[in-house]
């Protein structure tokens, strides 16, 4: 298939366009989240659409969603067309859950971070913060066999 090379942008100008570095648009290609030609002067040539992936990753990275996870999802996205709205409302919504179980994890660490402030105690076999699978932590902050 031949490519339009109208729709065909220089990686210096998708940067400028999306306000990612060179450098990070070569990471992401080399983790298979955007995709390139090559010009006959071999240099890379992204599809125009490749700015919408880029603009996932970029609200991927703001809501602090792990590259390895925007992999999979992108595994289910077109890589011959922007995705569409449909796709888009598909990612958002995973997205939103993956941070609501975060929030939830985030909270439970503040709740067990407060009760360590009131304890100090800084034990290896008791504090729920240090020693995660402690059974005893379940009775509460603060050293339990002391
Ligand atoms: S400091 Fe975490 S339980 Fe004591």
């Amino acid at each position: 298939m031949s490519l339009d090379p109208d729709d065909l942008l220089a990686i210096g100008e998708v940067s400028r366009r999306s306000g990612v570095p060179v450098s990070a648009l070569h990471f992401y290609e080399q983790l298979g989240l955007i995709t390139s030609t090559r010009s006959s002067g071999n240099q890379r040539r992204y599809r125009r659409h490749m700015l919408r992936r880029i603009s996932l990753i970029v609200v991927a990275k703001r809501l602090g969603i792990p590259l390895s996870d925007v992999q999979e999802v992108f595994e289910s996205l077109p890589l011959d067309h922007a995705p569409s709205q449909r796709d888009w409302q598909r990612v958002a919504k995973l997205w939103r859950q993956q941070l609501e179980v975060r929030r939830t994890q985030l909270d439970h660490l503040q709740r067990e971070l407060t009760g360590c402030i009131g304890c100090g105690c800084l034990s290896l076999k008791a504090c729920r913060l240090l020693n995660p699978e402690d059974e005893l932590a379940g009775d509460g902050p603060g050293p339990r066999r002391i």
